[in-house]
């Protein structure tokens, strides 16, 4: 009869390991799944971050927490500004603020374009 008892204790424990180990693998499954949607989901947007991280914007603004605090967080500023006033913005910051220390984008027509659509998607 112990023994009984024993091997369903085992039982359980294994169980128990089972199922924790399946709910740890489904969770890291689905992380990786969502990182993989997000690194194919659009090639303009992946350039649009990597102008923004080369250009230094992230010394003076911060994105979820990450960034310096010179100018405004830019957290929801694709529902703050249209693509036509973002491009005002980083063409010419002087329009926000004649004195501001933001200087202007140098970069290149499709830079630029890519950054904006990068700024439009951080709702
Ligand atoms: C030297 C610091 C600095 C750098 C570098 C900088 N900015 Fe700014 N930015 C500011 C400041 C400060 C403001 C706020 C305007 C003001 O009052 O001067 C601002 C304003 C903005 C705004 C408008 C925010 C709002 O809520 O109205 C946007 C968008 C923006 N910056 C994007 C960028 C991008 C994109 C880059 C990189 C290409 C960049 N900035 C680089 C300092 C900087």
């Amino acid at each position: 009869m112990r023994s009984f008892q024993i091997l369903a204790t085992l039982a359980a424990i294994a169980w128990l390991f089972a199922c924790g180990k399946q709910r740890t693998h489904e969770t890291s499954g689905s992380t990786a799944q969502q990182q993989t949607s997000q690194q194919v989901s659009d090639p303009k947007l992946e350039r649009g971050k990597a102008v923004y991280d080369e250009t230094g914007c992230a010394t003076c603004h911060a994105i979820a927490g990450i960034g310096g605090r010179t100018g405004p967080s830019l957290d929801g500023i694709g529902k703050k500004y249209d693509a036509e006033k973002l491009r005002e913005v980083l063409l010419n910051p002087k329009t926000l603020n004649p004195n501001t220390v933001m200087p202007p984008f140098e970069g290149s027509e499709e830079d630029l374009d890519a950054l904006v659509a990068y700024l439009l998607s951080l709702r």
